[in-house]
């Protein structure tokens, strides 16, 4: 009998999606790939969009989710990895068209894969997963040519994966952050970011998502920031672009408000504004390793405190969750030790 797996299996039947936990038939490595036995995986919104069945993320259904994974090497067709190395893969077409880290084991070339940092253990590197990349790569774009005296840096979508990282590692680095969230004034959204500040408390500011957009959106708006993060699109990308110093860096990787925005072009030919597009997905291998080097060292965070841990069983209510605007921080899967 062929060997099976544990899987998240998302089924489409006339144009609806449902999703359960299924045995599937575990696949075989080809030349230059390696079949991984997944510790975690981790959710992100793409995932949720996936397990939903909302077009552009999943070439086509059945299928499996999950845009990262980490684990061991079971079999390698490969010259580079061998059995019993500990691997991440994030982002390529792993829970696009392959089938993704929602299952026991994924099968990936070797050109998606890295070595996990011998420094950072399995859990927080899915604690980080994509939504550390794309943080790192977020900060990695303002960066050049600001100091931690500057005005702050604004980070929309505070609350969620991408954004609580991004403060998390802005707070470290010294610098002042401002959090856009809407649990701004909740009292789960003020426990996540004083939780999350630590002892930078000093150093972080909440506003919530109404303030922050109030008035509306003016071409160009008072410059309180140095620079900013924009996890979310729409308003709030014009938002932080009217409002962002001369020759501030804005990062714009998210779209969970609205794949659109309106701006002028004043905050560019006025204040020499840049903004910059984050694309982790398919980012070289080697600027992934870099990234995972950088999050195990000098932008390490321990993210326990802002880490939910579930089993594949939890994962649909977790979906919806994310879905509704609700993620605080991360949601790591444990895989089972059966299959
Ligand atoms: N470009 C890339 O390479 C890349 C890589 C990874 C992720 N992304 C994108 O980055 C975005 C954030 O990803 P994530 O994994 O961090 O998602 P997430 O954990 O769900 O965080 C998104 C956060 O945005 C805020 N939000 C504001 N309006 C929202 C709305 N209408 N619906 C849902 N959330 C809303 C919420 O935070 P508050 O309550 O604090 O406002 C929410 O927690 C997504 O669009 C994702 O696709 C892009």
């Amino acid at each position: 009998m062929t060997a099976q797996y544990r899987a998240f299996l998302v089924e489409e039947s006339e144009g609806k999606f449902s999703s359960s936990i299924t045995e599937l038939e575990k696949p075989q490595p080809q030349e230059n790939e390696v079949l991984i036995k997944v510790e975690y995986s981790s959710l992100n919104y793409k995932d949720a969009l996936c397990a939903t069945g909302v077009k552009g993320v999943a070439a086509s259904y059945p299928f499996v989710p999950g845009i990262d994974a980490v684990g061991i090497v079971q079999e390698s067709f490969s010259k580079d990895f061998s059995k019993g190395d500990r691997v991440i893969c994030s982002g390529y077409n792993l829970g696009m068209s392959v089938y993704g880290g929602f299952g026991n084991y994924i099968c990936v070339p070797e050109t998606w894969i890295v070595n996990c940092p011998t420094n950072m253990d399995s859990l927080s590197a899915m604690s980080y997963g994509v939504a550390g990349l794309t943080s790192a790569a977020c900060i990695e774009a303002i960066m050049e040519n600001l100091d931690q005296n500057a005005k702050p840096i604004v980070v929309s979508g505070a609350s969620g994966g991408v954004g609580s990282i991004a403060v998390g590692i802005l707070l470290k680095l010294g610098f002042k952050v401002t959090a856009i969230s809407t649990k701004g004034t909740s009292k789960e959204g003020i426990d996540f970011f004083k939780l999350l500040a630590g002892r930078h408390e000093n150093n972080l500011s909440v506003i919530d998502t109404e303030t922050f957009l109030g008035e509306g959106v003016r071409p160009l708006d008072k410059a309180n920031f140095s620079a900013g993060i924009d996890t979310v699109g729409g308003e709030f990308l014009s938002k932080i672009l009217s409002q962002v110093e001369p020759k501030g860096v804005v990062s714009c990787c998210g779209n969970v408000a609205g794949g659109s925005f309106k701006s002028s072009v004043f905050p560019f030919i006025l204040r020499g504004i840049s903004l910059v597009g984050i694309d982790s997905q398919d980012s070289p291998l080697q600027k992934k390793q870099n990234f995972w080097d950088k999050l195990a060292a000098d932008w390490n965070l321990d993210l326990q405190s802002q880490t939910k841990v579930i089993t594949l069983d939890e994962l649909q209510e977790e979906i919806t969750t994310i879905l509704e605007g609700g993620q605080l921080g991360r949601v790591v899967i444990k895989h089972g030790d059966d299959q």
